[in-house]
């Protein structure tokens, strides 16, 4: 059980505040004041240069950032997560993501089991699997090797495959194709079959519990055109569909030999799922080699943050970086902003990841808190969102703390684009944190040759407050061991918040009402009489949509 003390209680968050109202010196103030500020505030690790040197701490927040991890236990709570304890009380199970990628070869027990040996198993069977599908051995039901992979899954079985197969694009195979469906708009999977062929296509229906509504719905939507084809007969549903998910008799009441199942578990959360077999789309793409190395940045995160010093912890300052604004600076949201193309799925991924796993107002007593939990994450790739939503950041009323990725390497043969978007990755944070003063505005305008009038209808506007702060992160490039690293710190971050607003980040039963009220309007949008059971707005709106 993990422990269950309201953070608001600790002495640590009472000092935090005190610190909070005591300490407003500015970024600028406080670069001018301590030219070591980088030297004292970054982390770097295994090719991974973490820079929050551009936030709103000192000495004293720092140590007291140290004091509320040890004060909450949270070395204690990693510990019992990586060990398998039954940390997800309200689904009472475990939450073992981290085992998938436990190259250690240690064991680890869940309810007196080890699970290394079935996901050793697992790894033999994705990697034999792969193997043939990549090699051209896998063949189709007229004889042709596998050239498109679609991928059926929704949340926690779509964006992480979709975002890892986008951001190591470099590492994809030539021969193959890959294509995600997730929505049950029929415009996602009619658009995916307009360029796929049946005879070259594999089909991939990834779902954990294998109930969802969209994916039942896609995949079956999927079958029924691959047995539409010319030439396609029941028998050879096994060459082009495989089943990813926990629940081998869903799969077999839909018609997918279990043979063709690749397995996991109930202690992989969807959103943590990328390492499993959930990560076929990825295995088949980059290969199971390369996916090893996915695995093993993740596992050396994993290493890190269990035993690294809370000052030289990346998933914990992040951590306590994001408590700091949205707690004691009243941030709503949290900005994910990669300076890299390749990751453009990343904020979105994470935005399931983070807001599905404390986006909760109530504790681990079962009690509503009187604290702000999960802030609302967003963010696309820069450069583009600077000449779309960047105004807000820089000038907007709203505190919007943020991480900027870069890679240090690119992974494409336009190398001279690199500088300048490694220029504009740190022009922004520099930006951000500085601001342009008053004073600094009038000399620009009048050495521009402005008259006074100008400078007094314009010169507010120009000015940037700055005071914003910012996160640097930069990879040596984004290959699959530092992605692996990378997605594992911000999962741990997730954890460490979530434990710390005493909330449980590993079940979502938000989503479930709508779900339930989706299967009820269902029925009644089908049929033909007039409905009033509900509000007059429900109503209105099932009898509107049913009308001719
Ligand atoms: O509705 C939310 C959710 O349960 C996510 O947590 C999950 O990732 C997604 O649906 C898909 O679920 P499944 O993999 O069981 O189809």
């Amino acid at each position: 059980m993990l422990k269950n003390t309201p953070p608001t209680q600790l002495q640590a968050w009472k000092q935090l505040q005190e610190n909070f109202i005591t300490d407003k010196r500015t970024l600028k103030t406080r670069f001018f004041e301590d030219p070591e500020r980088f030297d004292k505030y970054h982390i770097h690790f295994d090719g991974i240069l973490f820079d929050y040197s551009k936030n709103h701490i000192g000495s004293l927040t720092c140590s007291l950032f140290s004091k509320l991890l040890d004060e909450a236990g949270v070395r204690e709570a990693l510990n019992q997560q990586q060990s398998g304890d039954k940390i997800n009380v309200t689904e009472n199970r475990a939450v073992l993501h981290t085992a998938l990628r436990n190259i250690s070869g240690k064991p680890i027990m869940v309810d007196g089991k080890d699970v290394m040996p079935d996901i050793e198993a697992s790894w033999a069977q994705l990697a034999a699997f792969s193997n043939e599908v990549r090699s051209g051995k896998w063949l189709g039901y007229t004889g042709q090797r596998i050239k498109h992979v679609v991928n059926i899954g929704i949340g926690g079985s779509d964006l992480g495959p979709r975002m890892v197969v986008n951001a190591l694009r470099p590492f994809v195979s030539k021969d193959m194709e890959f294509h995600f469906v997730a929505n049950v708009d029929g415009a996602d999977l009619f658009e995916v079959l307009k360029k796929v062929d049946p005879e070259t296509t594999l089909f991939i229906v990834a779902s954990k519990t294998f109930t969802t509504q969209e994916t039942m719905t896609n995949a079956q939507s999927a079958r029924d055109w691959f047995l539409a084809q010319k030439g396609t007969a029941a028998e050879d549903i096994a060459k082009h569909f495989v089943a990813v998910s926990t629940n081998a008799e869903g799969v077999a009441s839909f018609g997918i030999d279990t043979k063709n199942m690749f397995e996991f578990w109930d202690w992989v959360g969807g959103r943590y799922s990328v390492w499993s077999a959930i990560g076929l789309p990825v295995i088949l793409a980059i290969g199971f080699q390369r996916f090893k190395e996915f695995l093993a940045g993740a596992h050396a995160m994993d290493q890190h943050v269990l035993t690294a010093p809370w000052n030289q912890n990346i998933p914990a300052m992040m951590a306590v970086l994001g408590i700091w604004y949205r707690n004691f600076h009243g941030a709503a949201s949290h900005a994910i902003l990669p300076y890299d193309q390749y990751l453009d799925r990343f904020a979105a991924y994470f935005q399931q990841g983070d807001m599905e796993s404390n986006g909760k107002y109530v504790n681990r007593n079962g009690q509503k808190v009187n604290y702000a939990t999960g802030p609302i994450i967003w963010g696309e790739p820069g450069t583009n969102g600077q000449h779309a939503f960047y105004q807000l950041i820089h000038q907007g009323t709203d505190l919007i703390p943020a991480d900027f990725i870069a890679a240090k390497k690119p992974q494409h043969g336009l190398k001279h684009h690199h500088p300048i978007l490694l220029a504009n990755f740190i022009a922004q944070t520099e930006a951000l944190m500085k601001g342009k003063s008053r004073n600094e505005v009038e000399i620009e305008m009048r050495q521009a040759g402005k008259s006074d009038a100008d400078i007094e209808r314009v010169a507010a506007h120009r000015v940037f407050e700055g005071n914003r702060p910012s996160n640097s992160i930069v990879l040596d490039e984004v290959n699959p061991y530092h992605l692996g690293q990378l997605i594992a710190a911000y999962e741990h971050k997730i954890f460490i918040q979530g434990y710390i607003w005493n909330v449980f980040s590993y079940d979502q039963w938000g989503v479930e009402l709508g779900k339930v009220l989706a299967k009820a309007v269902l029925n009644e949008l089908s049929g033909s009489e007039v409905h009033h059971e509900h509000d007059s707005s429900t109503s209105a709106l099932i009898n509107y949509l049913k009308s001719k």
